[in-house]
């Protein structure tokens, strides 16, 4: 496994561009299932998780041609309707090809993800949304079975959470159920939007887009279409979070700053000078971090997405604050590695008290998980000495040049291959 290498110390300023979100990507890709046809979809991120997608719809028989960051998908004639064990357990956004493919072909077999390090990751909300829709569901042998031989009956489906994937997979099943389907506390994720977006543009009929009542008119097909895939609101968060570390000014382009609203206003109050722009935002920090308590909630609330990146920025403030995660059940794992770099940070349940340190300290770190990784390596920035952060391909999942984009802004950062491994 390949390692990141990072000198602490030094300033970061300059500009870097986010790439397209890799949690409407994938979903974009699942849902080009729906519609015979060649869809292309533009800004794709050239990340792992994309690339194990593309697998998968080659596996389904939709080829897809990627040229540069654009991916052309050819869902003109499935001959799958399988999403296997391997490929559900390589990556667990696998699951949402469930609702395009049982909407598309009547039937589909996807394999129950395993839990992740942030979490047991259930889908009893996608299951029974389409249970709810007239499909017929068996879970056996680690496997989902789902058949609707009499096509699919549109209906209201209130959520218990406002969970991203179950919200997703309705939307692509609904679109072609026959009559209305009413999704209640439906999530409101940017990413979620996008995704209406796109299968309106295929033809779909969708009211309330980015409200908790989504409300589907089922057609009887849709058509391929282009997309360009939204700013990737958390891959620019991070960056945003590297700026307040190595103290900028750092601008970071393509995302809309909206979507990450009050991220921004807790930088503000945790001393950091934010300059919003139409397709980005500049920053830059003179004084000590302040401490700043947050909570994660669905959108938009503090994304948990950026829950680690802000611990880290919280593990060097002048005083104490809280972090408390309400989304995931297990997301603070990487805390035990940023605490072997010398921060003070004590949990307890689903809160995290941060206790801030003058500075912490170079320690080798394993990756836990995506934005675990990427918080690791944000420290590693600010500590005394050089960090080694290995198990990287956590971070490769999610992240385009992550390392580039960071020497880009002036850090000391390198990858390292592991001894042995193939160049
Ligand atoms: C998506 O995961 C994202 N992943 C996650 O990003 C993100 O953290 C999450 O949404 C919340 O914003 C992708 O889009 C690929 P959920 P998802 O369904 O859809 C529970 C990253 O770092 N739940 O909103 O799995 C679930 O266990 C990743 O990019 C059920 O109990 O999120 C979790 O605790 C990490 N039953 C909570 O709800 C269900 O049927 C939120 O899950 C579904 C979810």
């Amino acid at each position: 496994m390949s390692s990141i290498v990072v000198v602490g110390g030094r300033r970061l300023t300059g500009e870097v561009r986010v790439g397209g979100a890799k949690n409407s990507a994938l979903k974009l890709m699942a849902a080009a299932l729906l519609a015979p046809g060649a869809s292309t979809l533009t800004n794709v991120p050239a990340i792992a998780d994309v690339d194990v997608m593309h697998e998968l719809l080659a596996g389904l028989g939709a080829g897809a041609v990627r040229s540069d960051h654009a991916l052309t998908i050819d869902a003109s004639s499935l001959t799958s309707h399988e999403a296997p064990y391997e490929m559900v357990a390589r990556m667990r956004a696998s699951t949402s090809v469930l609702g395009s493919l049982v909407a598309r072909l009547g039937r589909a077999r996807v394999a129950l993800p395993g839990g992740c390090n942030i979490g047991s990751r259930k889908i009893d909300m996608h299951i029974e949304g389409l249970r709810a829709l007239g499909v017929h569901v068996d879970v056996a042998h680690g496997y989902i079975e789902a058949v609707a031989p009499d096509g699919l009956t549109g209906t209201v489906v209130p959520l218990d959470f406002p969970s991203v994937g179950a919200t997703e997979n309705l939307l692509m099943a609904g679109a072609l159920a026959r009559g209305r389907t009413v999704i209640e506390n439906a999530a409101r994720e940017p990413e979620i939007r996008d995704l209406i977006a796109f299968l309106e543009t295929m033809g779909a009929r969708i009211e309330g887009a980015g409200t908790s009542t989504v409300t589907i008119d089922g057609v009887e097909s849709l058509h391929a279409c282009e997309h360009e895939v939204v700013g990737d609101r958390i891959e620019a968060g991070t960056y945003v979070v590297a700026g307040a570390l190595g103290k900028g000014p750092v601008t970071v382009r393509g995302f809309d700053p909206e979507h990450l609203d009050i991220v921004l206003a807790k930088l503000a109050a945790a001393g950091v000078d934010v300059d919003r722009a139409k397709d980005g935002v500049t920053i830059s920090r003179s004084g000590p971090v302040q401490p700043v308590d947050v909570a994660t909630l669905p959108y938009p609330g503090f994304p948990t997405d950026m829950q680690a990146q802000f611990m880290t920025l919280m593990a060097v403030a002048d005083g104490s604050s809280v972090i408390t995660e309400n989304v995931f059940e297990n997301r603070f794992m990487f805390a035990d590695e940023l605490s072997r770099m010398g921060a003070d940070i004590r949990i307890d349940g689903h809160h995290a008290l941060v206790r801030g340190v003058p500075q912490l300290s170079a320690a080798p770190v394993r990756c836990t998980d995506l934005r675990g990784g990427a918080a690791l390596v944000l420290a590693g920035l600010v500590a005394d000495g050089t960090t080694a952060v290995t198990d990287v391909h956590h971070i490769e999942r999610g992240y385009e040049g992550f390392v580039q984009k960071l020497a880009s802004l002036g850090a000391e950062i390198r990858t390292e291959a592991a001894p042995g491994a193939e160049e």
